[in-house]
């Protein structure tokens, strides 16, 4: 994985993302939750597409998206064409503090970061963003319970009379990290790779970070729609206020 950088995989998946990600609970329940919970200007990191941020544009709210790849950027420009967008790193934000009513990161964007200390940065800035009473918003995947269960896997993603695309990946538990590769086999054709990686942790560890870069968790959900949070929730929506703001 030499050379993987900020936009790699945004870069690698944005000709098929739109196409392959349709089962996720529809964007208009995102942006429902987000119109209760946000006091402005709505600032996407890692918006790709605009999957999301272009709902919440549609849904009458002030929104901004962020992506490091520019090849999302000009998917989510062609698509939404009234979305602003900005190319940067969500490590190294570009905005004036104070200016955001809510901060999203959605779809495990955050663990897109490589390291706990990129992921620590980014809600850092991303708590500096907010204006009063604004809050940070970040859903993410509730990591199994790896024991020592690290090594490769193999997953069928999708399989149709023309394409299969199998995820190859590698888990190390105790760097909490997965490097994987999309892979594309169709009938004559070069096999093609997309790249990815993901550092994780557990909602605690998210709340951790969060807390180091100066929030509070106020509210966690099982899922977009307010479902509540339990042992069995595969994912989290997590709101976030800012902790010195609240006292
Ligand atoms: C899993 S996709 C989610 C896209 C969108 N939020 C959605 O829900 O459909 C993650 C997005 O984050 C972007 N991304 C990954 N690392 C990034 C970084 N360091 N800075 C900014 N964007 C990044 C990718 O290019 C990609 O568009």
């Amino acid at each position: 994985m030499e050379g993987y950088g900020p936009s790699t995989y945004g870069d690698a998946f944005a000709d098929v993302y739109d196409d392959w990600y349709t089962e996720l609970p529809p964007p208009t329940v995102t942006a429902e939750f987000v119109a209760r919970r946000s006091t402005g200007l709505v600032v996407e990191l890692g918006s790709g597409t605009g999957r999301l941020a272009g709902a919440l544009g549609a849904a009458g709210l002030p929104v901004v998206g962020l992506d490091a790849s520019t090849a999302m950027l000009r998917r989510s420009r062609h698509t939404h064409p009234h979305l602003p967008v900005v190319a940067a790193d969500m490590a190294e934000q570009p905005f004036r503090r104070g200016v955001a009513g809510c901060v999203l990161v959605a779809f495990n964007t955050l663990f897109n970061l490589p390291t706990g200390a990129g992921q620590r940065a980014a809600l850092h800035q991303a708590a500096d963003l907010l204006a009063e009473g604004g809050a940070v918003v970040v859903e993410a995947f509730v990591p199994a319970d790896l024991g020592d269960a690290g090594g490769g896997h193999v997953d069928v993603v999708r399989s149709t009379d023309e394409v299969v695309v199998l995820s190859v990946s590698r888990t190390d538990p105790g760097r909490q990290t997965v490097w994987g590769h999309h892979v594309e086999l169709r009938d004559g054709e070069p096999v093609r790779l997309r790249p990815w990686h993901v550092r994780f942790t557990d909602p605690d560890g998210v709340d951790a970070l969060a807390t180091s870069a100066g929030l509070e968790l106020e509210a966690r959900y099982g899922d977009w729609t307010g479902a509540p949070f339990d042992d069995r929730s595969t994912s989290h929506v997590s709101v976030y206020r800012h902790a010195r703001r609240h006292r």
